[in-house]
């Protein structure tokens, strides 16, 4: 009996030193596993990753601002000649499209040179909803659209309208064409 005690107290020492002995061996190899990894993997992974992220941010950001920034310097605007031809240019934002029709060799005439001394510059806004867009016209504007031949309810003087950003795609008629749009959209012919 004393035997059989004394057999199992030893086989359950040997036990439990092999596995402290094991889990001393285990501890140790985890840790020195854990140091080879994070060792090699850093320097693989953060240089592949870091850069190419921001790369990819800063590339889009600057293209956005590029963007809206052009979309704010310049509008397209259509003229609709006398003839019926049209002609389609490129306003600055805050320049008249008395001055950009002069620059474009549209005929608009503009006598007085946007000092609102007479209704030479008298264009029609063909689109209501453009027209809807443009600052109201001032009292002194309106006494000389009283005079414009070719008076529409969408008339307005180009030296008084100023190029913005909503304005981008607004046609203008010049007002001897104008007639015939607004009637039955006859379009006279050259002499
Ligand atoms: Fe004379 Fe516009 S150019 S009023």
């Amino acid at each position: 009996m004393f035997s059989r005690v004394s057999r199992l107290g030893a086989r359950f020492l040997r036990e439990a030193m092999a596995e402290t002995g094991a889990g001393n061996l285990l501890s140790s190899q985890g840790s020195l596993y854990q140091g080879h990894v994070s060792r090699h993997s850093t320097p693989v992974v953060t240089p592949s990753v870091l850069p190419l992220r921001n790369i990819l941010f800063s590339t889009a950001t600057s293209g956005d601002q590029g963007e809206s920034s052009q979309q704010k310097e310049k509008i397209s605007v259509t003229f609709v000649n006398k003839d019926g031809s049209e002609q389609t240019i490129s306003v600055p934002v805050g320049m008249s499209m008395l001055e950009a029709a002069h620059e474009n060799d549209i005929e608009l005439e503009g006598a007085c040179e946007g000092s609102l001394a007479c209704s030479t510059c008298h264009v029609i806004v063909m689109d209501v909803n453009y027209y809807n867009k443009l600052e109201d016209p001032t009292d002194e504007e309106n006494d000389m659209l009283d005079l414009a031949f070719g008076l529409t309810e969408t008339s307005r003087l180009g030296c008084q309208v100023i190029a913005k950003p909503e304005l981008d795609g607004m046609r203008l008629a010049l007002p001897a064409a104008t007639r015939n749009f607004a009637v039955d959209g006859y379009v006279p012919k050259p002499h």
